[in-house]
């Protein structure tokens, strides 16, 4: 039977952020995405996660939110985990300038009962530079967004701001670990991804050239091959 692998996905986004792997990897494996939309704590989406999961134990990747997660799954039942990827995100917790900037970024999605001065102001942070004018991944973006819904972002922000620091937990991940970012990623930077790699000695860890922080969507060969050879470590 093929392995199980459970794709957590990042803030405003949903199965359409995985659908080149979901494609490509269903050789070698079952993907399962999350629905991150329905809880307002990360310590409430893992156990959500972990109720549904049919499988005992199964391979887990989160991008971005979807990685904070992660990384609460490993603390609430880490021996189901067979092998873990983290992409484009961190371990870390928000600045006080960055819990600013989200509470703000909430008000204006509020009064607006619209994505779109968010995704105005989002967009460029989202993707590489080069990637702005393209217009069918800019319309899977706001589509992604359109799906979760303003309640559904309200109560991701909620968790988002309220989630723990992992940082002291990433010494005890043992099983194979794949961190992976794009090397513009504009909010989750390299230098976080190289602050966890130092924690993580053991990890494989890839930098995509030309690629911001949806890596999913703007590389996706590269995370393809990535997965692939990850999934295929014992
Ligand atoms: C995401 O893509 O999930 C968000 O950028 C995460 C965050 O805002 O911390």
């Amino acid at each position: 039977m093929k392995p199980t692998l459970v794709l957590l996905p990042g803030l405003l986004c949903d199965r359409a952020l995985w659908a080149p792997q979901i494609d490509a990897l269903a050789d070698v494996c079952t993907p399962w995405v999350a629905d991150l939309t329905r809880d307002d704590s990360v310590e409430k989406m893992a156990a959500r996660v972990l109720d549904e999961v049919q499988a005992a134990h199964f391979a887990l990747a989160g991008l971005s939110m979807g990685g904070y997660v992660a990384f609460e799954i490993m603390r609430q039942a880490p021996e189901r985990v067979t092998h873990l990827a983290l992409l484009d995100t961190r371990a870390r917790p928000d600045s006080p300038d960055e819990a600013e900037r989200r509470k703000t970024l909430m008000r204006i999605t509020e009064a607006a009962r619209s994505f779109a001065p968010v995704n105005k102001r989002m967009m460029p942070l989202l993707v590489h530079a080069a990637r702005l004018g393209d217009g069918e991944l800019v319309r899977i973006i706001q589509e992604m967004a359109d799906r979760t819904g303003i309640p559904g972002y309200l109560r991701q922000q909620q968790a988002i701001m309220s989630r723990a620091d992992f940082r002291p937990t990433l010494k005890h991940i043992a099983c194979p670990t794949l961190l992976l970012c794009g090397r513009q990623d504009a909010i989750t930077l390299v230098s976080f991804h190289e602050e966890m790699a130092s924690q993580m000695p053991h990890a494989r860890f890839l930098i995509l050239e030309q690629c911001g922080h949806l890596s999913t969507l703007e590389k996706p060969d590269e995370v393809n091959a990535a997965l692939r050879s990850w999934l295929g470590k014992h």
